[in-house]
């Protein structure tokens, strides 16, 4: 009752200066600045008539990225208003008026087609990843998109997924401060997030896991599981599905997915009978290591010797004949 009371008085207030402004000056009238919405939203106790909060924290709003802007450059529909109290329901903010690139990327994402053509009012708009009044740089460590908070403001809606990446080893990394570990946006992106199961996407996940396992995906290509992928299929095995997407954790912790003992259950999801002897196959050969296989090594080294040998001998062997024919035959 009494905020409502104080806003009141605030906008008497304004409305007198508002008024001034328009007698001394016939030009267009001024935008509100900061300090005329914060006469009332910088009280505290700025209520909504049903008892909801519409207070500001100026210093924390000034302290944001956006602090140097007035409110009207994102309350836009409040720039030309000359009077108080304006309409008790605004426009939507607009991010995208400033940030075009940003927006029509997230237009294609599937956040922003289940907000606006599914209806799904908790699918999230800027502002949910963001902030409003608070929005940091994502290099400052109090922003929500800073990396090591990524995980926290995706899982605000993912919870039972942020759960699952908690205990994986990326997660440890990250915890440790590694600046290589992956968060949920290096593999879906933060602003172009698609659906998980479209072959697109999954396909590419191979080279995002590269870009820090350049090794490992080497290895994966030379497989037959790799060459399929490549050739554009998710019938096989990619990454994921060998090793899981979120709760990834390394093969010598017994609960990894491709821990030795859990092996015939993780190659059993697609091939039906798989046993011990099966899941000795090797989903990461390198004929340059011997440790790691010999035959493969040794295997190696006899097509390095028995190819250019066989080549360069029957080369040489068509060479002679060619040259022997055209003495012998006659012009
Ligand atoms: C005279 C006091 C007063 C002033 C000055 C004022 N507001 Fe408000 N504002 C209110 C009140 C009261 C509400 C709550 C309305 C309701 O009951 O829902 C409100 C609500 C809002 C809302 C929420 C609207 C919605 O759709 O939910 C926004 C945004 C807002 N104000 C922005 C501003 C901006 C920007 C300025 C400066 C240009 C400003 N206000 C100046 C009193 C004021
Ligand atoms: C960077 C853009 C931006 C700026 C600058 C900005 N706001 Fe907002 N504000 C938002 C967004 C986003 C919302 C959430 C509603 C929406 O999406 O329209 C919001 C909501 C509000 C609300 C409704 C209550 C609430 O918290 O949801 C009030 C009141 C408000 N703003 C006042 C202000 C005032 C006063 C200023 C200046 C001190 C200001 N805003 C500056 C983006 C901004
Ligand atoms: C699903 C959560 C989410 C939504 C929705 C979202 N963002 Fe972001 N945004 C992020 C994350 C995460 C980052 C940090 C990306 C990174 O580290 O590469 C980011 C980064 C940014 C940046 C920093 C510049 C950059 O790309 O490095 C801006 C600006 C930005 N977002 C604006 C927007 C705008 C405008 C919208 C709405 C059109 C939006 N964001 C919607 C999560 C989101
Ligand atoms: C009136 C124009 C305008 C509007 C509207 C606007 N911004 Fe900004 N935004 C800016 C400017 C200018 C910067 C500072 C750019 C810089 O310093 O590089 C900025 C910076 C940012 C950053 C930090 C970028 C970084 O380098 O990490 C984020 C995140 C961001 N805005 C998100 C939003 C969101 C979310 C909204 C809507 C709630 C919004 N902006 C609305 C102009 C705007
Ligand atoms: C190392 C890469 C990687 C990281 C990091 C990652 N994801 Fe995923 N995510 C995947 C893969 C791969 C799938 C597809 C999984 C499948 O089909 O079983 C997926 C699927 C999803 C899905 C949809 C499928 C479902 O089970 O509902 C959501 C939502 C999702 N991830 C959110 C997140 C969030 C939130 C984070 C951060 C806490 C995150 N992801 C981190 C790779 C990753
Ligand atoms: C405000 C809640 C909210 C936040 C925050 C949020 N999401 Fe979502 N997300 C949703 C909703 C709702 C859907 C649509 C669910 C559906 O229809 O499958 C969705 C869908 C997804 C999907 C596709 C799921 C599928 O079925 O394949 C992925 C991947 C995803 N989000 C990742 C992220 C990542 C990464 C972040 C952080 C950068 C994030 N989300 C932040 C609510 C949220
Ligand atoms: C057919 C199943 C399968 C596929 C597909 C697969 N892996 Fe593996 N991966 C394994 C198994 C089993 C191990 C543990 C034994 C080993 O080291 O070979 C392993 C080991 C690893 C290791 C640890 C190696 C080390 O040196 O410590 C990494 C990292 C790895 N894989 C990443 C990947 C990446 C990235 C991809 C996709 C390019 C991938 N894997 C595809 C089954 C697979
Ligand atoms: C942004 C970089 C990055 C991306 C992308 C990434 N990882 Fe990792 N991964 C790491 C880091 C950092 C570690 C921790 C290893 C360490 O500390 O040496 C790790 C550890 C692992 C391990 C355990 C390695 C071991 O020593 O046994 C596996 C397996 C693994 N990642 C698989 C994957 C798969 C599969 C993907 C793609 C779905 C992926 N990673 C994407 C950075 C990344
Ligand atoms: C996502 C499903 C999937 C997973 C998981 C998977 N594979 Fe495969 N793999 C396939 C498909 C599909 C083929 C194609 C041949 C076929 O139809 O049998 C294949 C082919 C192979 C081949 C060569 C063709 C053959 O049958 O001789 C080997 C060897 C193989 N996989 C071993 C493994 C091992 C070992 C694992 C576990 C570490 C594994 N795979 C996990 C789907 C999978």
């Amino acid at each position: 009752m009494l905020s409502r009371f104080v806003l009141t008085l605030a906008a008497a207030g304004l409305m007198s200066t508002a008024a001034a402004a328009g007698q001394s000056s016939q030009a267009a009238p001024k935008p509100p600045s900061t300090e005329d919405c914060l006469a009332c939203h910088g009280d505290a106790d700025a209520k909504r008539a049903d008892g909801r909060t519409v207070a500001v924290d100026a210093t924390r709003f000034e302290g944001s990225t956006h602090g140097p802007m007035a409110c009207v450059d994102c309350h836009a529909d409040l720039a030309k208003l000359t009077e108080f109290p304006h309409a008790d329901t605004l426009a939507k903010v607009a991010c995208a008026s400033c940030h075009g690139e940003i927006g029509s990327k997230y237009h294609d994402s599937i956040h922003a087609w289940a907000k606006e053509k599914a209806g799904l009012n908790v699918a999230p708009a800027c502002a949910d990843c963001h902030g409003r009044h608070d929005i940091a740089k994502k290099t400052e460590a109090t922003s929500r998109v800073a990396r090591a908070n990524i995980p926290a403001t995706c899982g605000g809606c993912h919870d039972g997924i942020k759960h699952q990446y908690d205990v994986s080893i990326h997660a440890a990394a990250l915890k440790k401060g590694q600046s290589n570990a992956p968060v949920c946006s290096d593999c879906h992106t933060a602003h172009t997030i698609q659906r998980a199961d479209t072959t697109a996407w999954r396909l590419g996940l191979t080279a995002e896991c590269g870009s820090c396992h350049a090794g490992v995906v080497e290895s994966f290509t030379r497989t037959f599981h790799g060459k399929v992928t490549q050739l554009g299929s998710t019938r096989v095995a990619a990454c994921a599905d060998c090793h899981g997407a979120h709760d990834i954790l390394p093969a010598s912790n017994p609960l990894s997915t491709v821990a030795r003992a859990n092996l015939v259950t993780t190659c059993g999801k697609c091939h039906t009978g798989a046993n011990e002897r099966f899941v000795q196959y090797d989903p990461h050969p390198n004929p340059q290591n011997y440790q790691r296989g010999a035959i493969l090594w040794w295997a190696n080294r006899f097509y390095w010797v028995v190819i250019p040998g066989c080549f360069g001998f029957f080369g040489l062997h068509s060479v002679l004949w060619f040259w022997r024919s055209r003495k012998e035959t006659p012009r």
